[in-house]
């Protein structure tokens, strides 16, 4: 099941540049939200907020109930672990295979459940199952990227944090890539934040959410009335 997350008067200064300026967003646990805007709108540098991966000036961040931006070393990490992340450049290890790729995340840690059952199913659920060996060098953009999302669900994260996942492939191999994205996503329930200019991908989700120069200028539901209250009814 998905946590929920509260962004609460948040900023984020770099310099003289205010790349977030007091922004507050609140996301049900289960919901997937679509961040737009033009380029330097703030986008990455929320996600990266959520993600614990950077810090606020100002302002709370809290994901599951837990407030995570005053968090230090064995918190910080037990939040990073229950958070996936996925990049527009795939970031894979070039000199590891497909499976260590997966398995990077969990390599230095103890973790309670069959690591290397849990890559090969993820493998197999992103359509890659026989290329565990491969090196990322001997895949396409669209395989590299689906190597990526196992990565990212490698710890069975409650929250799928996303930065432009399709923004580095062609719309067909995106288009596949958002479709992976939210069938993964209704199987494990997990919550979403993604970043993008894809509007299919926006169409996908339950809500979007469009920022620029820091802020939040719109915010505003896609999903049929219907479906919102069968999700509700779920949830309650
Ligand atoms: N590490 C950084 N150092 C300096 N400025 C940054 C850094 N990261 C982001 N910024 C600035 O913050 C603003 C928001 O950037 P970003 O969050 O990357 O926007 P987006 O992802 O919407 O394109 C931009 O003006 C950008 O130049
Ligand atoms: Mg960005």
């Amino acid at each position: 099941m998905g946590v929920e997350v509260g962004v609460r008067g948040v900023s984020r200064t770099y310099g003289s540049s205010k790349a977030l300026d007091e922004v507050t967003l609140e996301i049900e646990a289960g919901q997937a939200v679509a961040l737009m805007g033009p380029s330097g709108a703030g986008k990455s540098t929320l996600l990266h907020l959520v993600g614990a991966m950077d810090l606020p000036d100002g302002g709370e961040v809290h994901v599951g109930g837990e407030r995570v931006d005053t968090l230090r070393r064995r918190g910080l990490d037990r939040h990073r672990r229950r958070v996936g992340f996925v990049f527009q450049r795939f970031h894979l290890l070039p000199a590891l295979s497909v499976l260590d790729n997966v398995l990077a995340p969990v390599l230095p840690r103890r973790v309670d459940f069959d690591r290397r059952a849990r890559a090969r199913e993820l493998l197999e659920a992103v359509g890659l199952a026989g290329r565990e060996r491969a090196l990322p060098g001997e895949l396409s953009g669209g395989q590299q990227q689906r190597v990526a999302v196992a990565r990212a669900l490698i710890c069975h994260p409650p929250l799928l944090l996303a930065d432009e996942p399709t923004g580095n492939l062609d719309s067909v191999t995106g288009q596949e890539i958002v479709d992976l994205l939210f069938t993964l996503r209704e199987e494990y329930g997990m919550t979403m934040l993604v970043a993008t200019h894809n509007p299919e991908v926006a169409a996908a989700c339950d809500r979007v959410v469009r920022m620029r120069d820091g802020r939040i200028i719109g915010d505003d539901r896609v999903t049929p009335a219907e479906n919102v209250l069968d999700r509700i009814g779920r949830l309650g």
